[in-house]
């Protein structure tokens, strides 16, 4: 029989356009960020992309800007609200639109931000609420971010109580409060929160428990970081060790609550969603003022909820699950780009309950072609059986008669104009 790829109904990801949610805050940031001063668009722009390069370098080069107070200074607000605020807009919307394209997004009404800046995240998670009606406490240290935020819900015309914001030093001043919040978004935070410390995935895990205590019943803790290898790792870390600590379990982007493979793994590699996006006009512009390649969304993320009793009992089903390591059949996302040897043997690696496994083919094996193998994206989920088994632990083979099922489709966030994944060539491992 012939392998097949069935797409479950409920599992594709909707059509999904990113690009007019964004639309309807791109006027309001360039008056934010250009005033009626800007003595032209193309010297301020220019002018921005010079403090985004070096925006850029402080915040995930040599990280000397991290968790200090770029945000009070005039250039570095404008470059920020011009370029990251965009991106990091889009990637907490597309993971919002993960969340809800597996269930498991719920109706936003409250919203934390912690470590909010000029509020993108909010603004993303205000735009999931169904009903478009939602108000967000944004906490953070930086004065001139939250005002930038208030400002720009005002120029926006947003309900003049949707918008709570919170100055506190959350490093000497660990307090969250409020709630109970539907959502509790930290959208690149964390990273800059006890950034020198030895014990900063203990403080960090502290707040973070802290959070999870203010969520509503079904809410959300949703983490979002640069995938960068020295931001990346942290993150899974805090995944884990939040975990490990029970009472919740993982939402998204993973394919369960077991600890995360690659965190295990060790050494540089990384995990991220890489959501394809044309960015509009503004952000572009300032990518190429800066030098920066700018044709997809990347981000860490997890998403936590509160587990009842049925889902722990769930999460020791699935750690029961790998110990049925002799049956060819593989579950789990795909959490590497394509990759082909000199053999022309396409391989990715999934993250499963097992730990991390390898599914490959021949590039011309006509199963492989069929079936939609080669058409996987790096955040795709599926269920395989009828696998050959290959050289090595956890490495399995396309065989005549094998079936996948596309369990998740990883949304794109481009419509359909967005760039396509870069052609097949010969990548390393993350
Ligand atoms: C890279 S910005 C991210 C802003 C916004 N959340 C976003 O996604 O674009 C990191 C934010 O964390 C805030 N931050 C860093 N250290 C903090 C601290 N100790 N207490 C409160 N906020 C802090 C910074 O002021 C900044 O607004």
């Amino acid at each position: 029989m012939n392998a097949s790829i069935r797409a479950r109904a409920a599992a594709e990801a909707p059509a999904f356009d990113v690009g007019d949610r964004l639309q309807a805050h791109v006027a309001a940031l360039e008056k934010l960020a250009f005033g009626a001063s800007a003595g032209g668009r193309p010297p301020a722009v220019a002018a921005a992309g010079a403090a985004l390069k070096s925006l850029q370098r402080g915040l995930t080069g040599d990280r000397r800007l991290a968790g200090e107070g770029y945000f009070s200074k005039a250039d570095y607000l404008k470059a920020y609200l011009l370029y990251y605020w965009p991106v990091s807009f889009v990637q907490a919307t597309m993971a919002l639109e993960e969340l809800r394209s597996r269930g498991e997004l719920p109706r936003i009404r409250a919203i934390l931000d912690i470590g909010a800046g000029p509020g993108p995240a909010s603004f993303a998670a205000m735009g999931a609420a169904a009903d478009g009606v939602a108000s967000a406490t944004l906490v953070d240290w930086n004065a001139e971010a939250l005002e930038a935020a208030a400002r720009l819900a005002a120029i926006e015309a947003h309900a003049p109580n949707a918008l709570t914001l919170v100055k506190r030093n959350l490093e000497s001043d660990p307090r969250l409060e409020g709630g109970p919040y539907d959502l509790i978004v930290a959208c690149h935070s964390a990273n800059e929160f006890w950034k020198e410390g030895a014990d900063s995935l203990e403080r960090r895990a502290s707040l973070f428990r802290q959070a999870c205590g203010l969520l509503a019943e079904g809410g959300v803790l949703l983490v979002i970081e640069p995938s960068a290898t020295v931001t990346c790792r942290p993150a899974l870390a805090l995944r884990d060790r939040l975990l490990a600590e029970g009472g919740l379990r993982c939402a998204g982007p993973c394919p369960g609550s077991f600890p995360c493979p690659i965190a295990a793994a060790g050494g540089e590699r990384s995990c991220h969603s890489t959501w394809p996006w044309t960015p509009p006009p503004m952000v572009a512009d300032l990518a190429r003022a800066a030098g920066l390649d700018r044709d997809s969304a990347k981000a860490t993320w997890f998403a936590l909820k509160k587990a009842s009793a049925g889902e722990a009992a769930g999460r020791t089903a699935a750690s029961g699950a790998a110990e049925e390591a002799a049956s060819p059949t593989l579950a789990g996302r795909v959490v590497s780009e394509p990759m082909l040897n000199k053999a022309g043997r396409v391989r990715y690696i999934l993250c499963t309950p097992n730990g991390l496994a390898t599914l490959s083919a021949k590039r011309d094996d006509p199963t492989a072609q069929e079936s939609g193998f080669l058409a996987l994206r790096r955040g795709d989920c599926l269920r395989a059986s009828g696998l050959e088994r290959r050289e090595g632990e956890n490495n399995f083979g396309i065989a005549p008669g094998t079936k996948l099922e596309l369990t998740f489709r990883a949304p794109d966030a481009g419509g359909g104009d967005a760039p396509q994944p870069k052609p097949l060539a010969s990548r390393k491992a993350p």
